[in-house]
């Protein structure tokens, strides 16, 4: 199968997951439950739930052990998304090809949708039969500290204080991490908990090829945000330099920003280089983020 396939079927199949996810929600008399199937049901590409996907492949883990990671981490990050689009954020008002969700519906129900998702990430892995309790343990210590402070929401709190001011490389790299790594990260050390054999420099090796792709990711993305046109991105391009946004491109100009993707993407496969497995599917998953087009 290749890649594109893979991709496809993957997408299907965590689109499946998502609706079947939220399906156990009784009508309530307000918008919220609509509002989660838009913002969560709505057409992402799904990356992390295939780099699940990918690294339960390359570990030999079951796939229906996997579907729990990959339903929470997809509700983390269409709640961050969410919020990430609300007016007193990034006040964006296209995702995904249709409008953010504080425009469809409101910002109190797009704030209290962000919520939801996030509650609905940790009750689904809780509620999952095919994990044992000390696994449900660990996928939600790894998930909670990405999402959090030490992750996702504290990489956007660092974008908001450095929005509209001067920042340092150092410190974008951090922000870059914090917001859009932890979550890719989050993916490699769920799936590791599920997987107690494991050799510690495989460990390492997977980490240090997330971490780098992570902050890969963000580049492309803050590239992208240059390079390409709204109806592509499905997201309205040139946000960041609207709102005077700390980026690669606006820190180091776009040339330096591709050298720095390229170098990210070349030091993930090396570190893939080092795993005793059949690596290609990992290489592929690297190759599309550092290429994709929106
Ligand atoms: C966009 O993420 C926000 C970032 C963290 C860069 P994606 O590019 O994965 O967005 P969707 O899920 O496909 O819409
Ligand atoms: C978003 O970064 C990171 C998140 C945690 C959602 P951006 O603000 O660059 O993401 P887009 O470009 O709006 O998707
Ligand atoms: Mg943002
Ligand atoms: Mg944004
Ligand atoms: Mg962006």
């Amino acid at each position: 199968m290749s890649f594109k396939q893979r991709h496809a079927q993957t997408l299907e199949y965590t689109n499946q997951l998502l609706a079947q996810a939220l399906a156990h929600y009784p009508t309530l008399p307000c918008e919220l439950l609509p509002a989660m199937q838009y913002a969560l049901l709505s057409q992402g590409k799904r990356v992390r739930p295939l780099f699940i996907a990918i690294l339960g492949e390359t570990l030999n883990i079951d796939n229906t052990r996997l579907a729990p990671l990959m339903v929470a981490i997809e509700c983390i990050h269409a709640y961050s998304l969410v919020h990430d689009d609300l007016p007193d954020m990034d006040n964006d008002d296209l995702r995904r090809g249709q409008p953010t969700c504080h425009i469809q519906f409101n910002p109190g129900t797009a704030i209290l949708v962000g919520d939801a998702l996030q509650s609905l990430a940790f009750e689904h892995i809780a509620s999952a039969s095919v994990l044992t309790d000390r696994e449900k343990v660990s996928v939600i210590q790894v998930l909670a500290k990405a999402a959090g402070y030490d992750g996702m929401c504290g990489g956007q709190a660092i974008d908001l204080h450095f929005t509209d001011a001067a920042i340092d490389l150092a410190t974008l790299t951090q922000l870059h991490a914090l917001k859009t790594g932890a979550l890719l990260s989050a993916c490699v050390d769920m799936v590791i908990a599920l997987a107690p054999d494991l050799a510690l420099a495989d460990i390492e090796h997977l980490q240090t090829f997330s971490r780098n792709l992570g902050l890969a990711f963000q580049v492309q993305d803050d590239i992208l945000d240059v390079t390409s046109d709204s109806q592509t991105l499905g997201k309205p391009s040139g946000s960041d330099q609207e709102q005077n946004k700390s980026t690669f491109p606006a820190l180091l100009g776009l040339q330096a920003s591709q050298d720095y993707l390229t170098l990210l993407y070349t030091e993930s496969l090396q570190s893939s280089d080092h795993l005793p497995y059949n690596t290609s599917p990992l290489n592929q998953f690297a190759e599309y983020l550092v290429q994709r087009r929106y």
